[in-house]
């Protein structure tokens, strides 16, 4: 038997503009990726998140749900918009009002709160003055941030700033794949130190006005950057990858520093203006606990030569290719299925950044699941991936880290950003024409995971 620590933490994860819909109702404001999907040819198929799970409405059967599984623990986010529609300014009482109901329903069935206070659904107002790319942004987020938290305060029990700012920064402002559409290497650099700096002023709002009990940490992606050979070049571009991906939200966050390997390559290319010198003291604001984000390592070649085809292509200052090998297996979404980079990641952060209290705040696998005739969804691929990676977690437990908590991505089929639909992630199949909720049968496999504590060895 793999057991967890007592009082491990056993949820699911989701975020706002993927599960909630109803995003004009209630006094919400738009947000960018309301645009963003309403702009032709951005989101695979035109699909948008107007009205997603409906999750907005069906909140009560969903928090049924979980109890029914046992789970005693569930992440999601606020949707800056609902509670405060041009991100400065008023706050929306009926926004704050549904997110009370939410977490109250979740304390009577026993369910422990972590929410997000930023899963990328920025106020449009924002973006109209620049963004994340305007230094002014770091500080609406954080005022944002202390009243949400002083308005919604009792019940939870982790905050977390920001989701994933790596994503935000280089998906939305980098290439241009996610909301709002930028493609621009300088953008993509000035939208991550003003996402850091709002990280950074924020866990201290949050620190000053929030209940006893609860914590307050940030959640970042993180992927392992392997050399795809024992060559130089390969270890090198491997070392870029590595600061491009991880060291420079690591090493900000819990260092207050910029990784200077990468900080040297970048300088002559997008500058460092928009960096004030007290900053990195303010990133570097106290955290109780990191979020660890991890779907896949990255396997890196230097880029030489002629790419090959499926090469991914990182920003060419890199000088470095993803060159996954085609032996591993891939999940339906093409990502490699790689456990042990989660353990080696635990691990990692562990020993190099300080025995600090880890969440893992999101893993987890699409698979092209469909109802089978006999109106069961059966997601073996699903069951397999989730128990390899929670049997990598107990590893890195065995190893020495304080992993506290498990979330699996996600609770719900949802709207998978830039593929819309097409990206099934749920435990839970949803139906996009009748919103109907289905346990796969990797859910009733979860169910008996977290009543166990642990998991059987031959699972
Ligand atoms: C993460 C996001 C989450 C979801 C998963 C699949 O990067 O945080 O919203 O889209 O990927």
């Amino acid at each position: 038997m793999y057991s967890f620590p007592d009082n491990f933490l056993w949820g699911t994860a989701t975020a706002s503009y993927q599960i909630e819909g109803a995003v004009s109702e209630d006094g919400r404001g738009r947000s960018i990726w309301d645009t963003f999907c309403h702009t032709p040819g951005k989101v695979f198929h035109g699909d948008t998140g107007d009205i997603a799970c409906d999750h907005y409405h069906l909140w009560r059967q969903d928090v049924e749900l979980m109890a029914r599984l046992g789970l005693n623990s569930y992440r999601f986010s606020v949707a800056w918009p609902r509670v405060q529609p041009d991100g400065a300014g008023p706050f929306n009482q009926a926004g704050l009002d549904f997110y009370r109901r939410l977490l109250d329903y979740l304390a009577e069935h026993g369910i422990a709160a972590a929410v997000t206070l930023y899963h990328w659904d920025l106020p449009q107002a924002l973006q109209d003055a620049g963004g994340w790319t305007n230094r002014d942004t770091a500080g609406r987020f954080a005022d944002y941030a202390q009243e949400v938290v002083r308005r919604l305060g009792d019940g939870v029990r982790l905050w977390t700033t920001l989701n994933e700012p790596w994503v935000s920064a280089h998906l939305g402002y980098g290439n241009g794949i996610h909301a709002p559409g930028v493609a621009d290497l300088s953008s993509a650099y000035r939208a991550a130190h003003h996402l850091l700096l709002g990280h950074g002023l924020a866990a201290r709002a949050v620190r000053s006005v929030m209940a006893p009990g609860s914590s307050v940490g940030i959640t970042l992606s993180l992927s392992p950057a392997r050399p795809a050979s024992g060559s130089a070049a390969d270890v090198e571009a491997a070392a870029r990858v590595d600061g491009y991906a991880n060291r420079w939200f690591l090493d900000p966050v819990l260092r207050g520093e910029y990784p200077e390997d990468l900080a040297g390559l970048l300088r002559p290319l997008v500058g460092e203006d928009h960096v004030r010198p007290d900053d990195l003291a303010t990133v570097q604001a106290p955290v109780d606990f990191l979020g660890v984000n991890y779907y896949f390592c990255q396997t890196v070649a230097a880029a030489q030569g002629a790419p090959l085809p499926g090469d991914q292509p990182f920003p060419d200052f890199l000088r470095a290719w993803g060159r996954p090998s085609p032996a591993v297996p891939v999940t339906g979404k093409g990502w490699p299925i790689e456990p042990e980079g989660l353990t080696q990641l635990l691990t990692r952060i562990d020993t190099e950044y300080g025995h600090l209290p880890l969440y893992v705040t999101e893993n987890g696998a699409a698979f092209p699941d469909y109802v089978g005739p006999d109106g069961a969804v059966n997601d073996p691929e699903r069951t397999e991936y989730l128990d390899r990676h929670l049997k990598a977690a107990h590893d890195a437990i065995a190893a020495g880290a304080d992993l506290r908590g498990y979330f699996c991505w996600s609770l719900l089929d949802n709207f998978e950003w830039a593929d819309g639909y097409s990206q099934r992630f749920g435990l839970v199949w949803v139906d996009f024409k009748t919103r109907e909720r289905i346990p796969k049968s990797s859910a009733l496999w979860y169910a008996g995971v977290v009543s166990r504590n642990g998991l059987l060895p031959g699972e």
